[in-house]
């Protein structure tokens, strides 16, 4: 297994009368490469189940799984395992504590080490990466930026150590359409081009559901379905009944077939709709 997790349960503050399980035995397999959705609705345990992949809360009971080896609570292991798996919190502003926005970007290859010349590299290059200007922001205090810019920020800070695994929690709140096509251009290149695996929980399937191979679904705590992207979001009602949507591109689908077309409706992406609804034109047309 290249990541994942064993009958993994957390409780928050066992023991007390808030005592809060979070999640519940959930076991899931990703490949090397892959690019995998999660979605549940509110307080389904999203968060809470991202934040074990690379360490930062471990199982009240269970395993997670990296690289083929169950994950240590050794703290130079933990170390090493956030060095190849980043994760970009879903609200990333509240982890800052440099004071420019080049020092939060800087902090992590300087904490592995790298001369100054390396860190720089390595700033400008995320900085750019992820479409911002180093020029205008890099001397700025990291809150004297907007919403959307202070998530680009932490996304930087993460990819300065050149992770394999990327782990994005809501990552396109806060921004603007062009952030988002930037976001979704940057994702589509490091998982399709440079082969890093991306786990992306999300509320807006629009924006990143084009790109996923797998999808996880949590309910209270519970991984409820877990397969082929395709699969899940032909589940209409099961994810209505959840409270959750589809693709705009599934929707629509859906809609057409309810009209009588014969056309599938395990399609998520705008090409694979169009290839589709061609294919069945061309079919009535004979
Ligand atoms: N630090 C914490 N202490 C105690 N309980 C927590 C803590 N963080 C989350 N929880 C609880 O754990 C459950 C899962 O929360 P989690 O943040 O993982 O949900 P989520 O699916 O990410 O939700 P959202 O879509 O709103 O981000 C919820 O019942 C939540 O109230
Ligand atoms: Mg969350």
């Amino acid at each position: 297994m290249f990541m994942g997790t064993e009958k993994l349960t957390h409780t928050y503050m066992p023991g007390t009368p808030f005592a809060n399980e979070a999640l519940k035995e959930v076991t899931f397999d990703v490949k090397q490469g892959e690019f995998v959705l999660v979605i549940g609705p509110s307080g389904s345990g999203k968060s809470t189940l991202i934040q074990h992949l690379n360490g930062l809360l471990s199982p009240s009971s269970g395993k997670v799984y990296f690289d083929g080896n169950a994950i240590s609570s050794d703290k130079r292991e933990l170390f090493k395992l956030r060095r190849r798996v980043g994760l970009v919190f879903q609200m990333p502003e509240e982890h800052f504590f440099s004071e420019t926005v080049y020092d939060e970007v800087a902090f992590a290859p300087r904490n592995l080490g790298f001369d100054e010349s390396e860190v720089q590299i390595r700033v400008s290059s995320a900085l750019e990466e992820v479409g911002l200007d180093a020029g205008t922001l890099a001397e700025r205090h990291p809150f004297q930026i907007s919403a959307g810019q202070k998530r680009l920020v932490a996304l930087a800070s993460v990819l300065s150590l050149n992770p394999e695994v990327l782990i994005l929690d809501e990552p396109t709140a806060g921004l603007d359409s062009s952030g988002r096509r930037n976001l979704f251009s940057l994702l589509t290149r490091l998982n399709r081009s440079k082969g890093l695996t991306v786990l992306i929980c999300t509320h807006h399937l629009d924006e990143v559901a084009a790109l996923a191979d797998s999808v996880l679904v949590l309910h209270h705590g519970r991984l409820i379905f877990n397969g082929p992207a395709g699969e899940i979001f032909s589940r209409r009602e099961q994810l209505y009944e959840l409270g959750l949507g589809l693709p705009a591109v599934t929707e629509i689908l859906f809609g057409l077939s309810e009209k009588g077309m014969k056309v599938r409706t395990d399609i998520y992406t705008l090409e694979g709709a169009r290839l589709e609804i061609n294919k069945v034109k061309r079919r009535h047309e004979k």
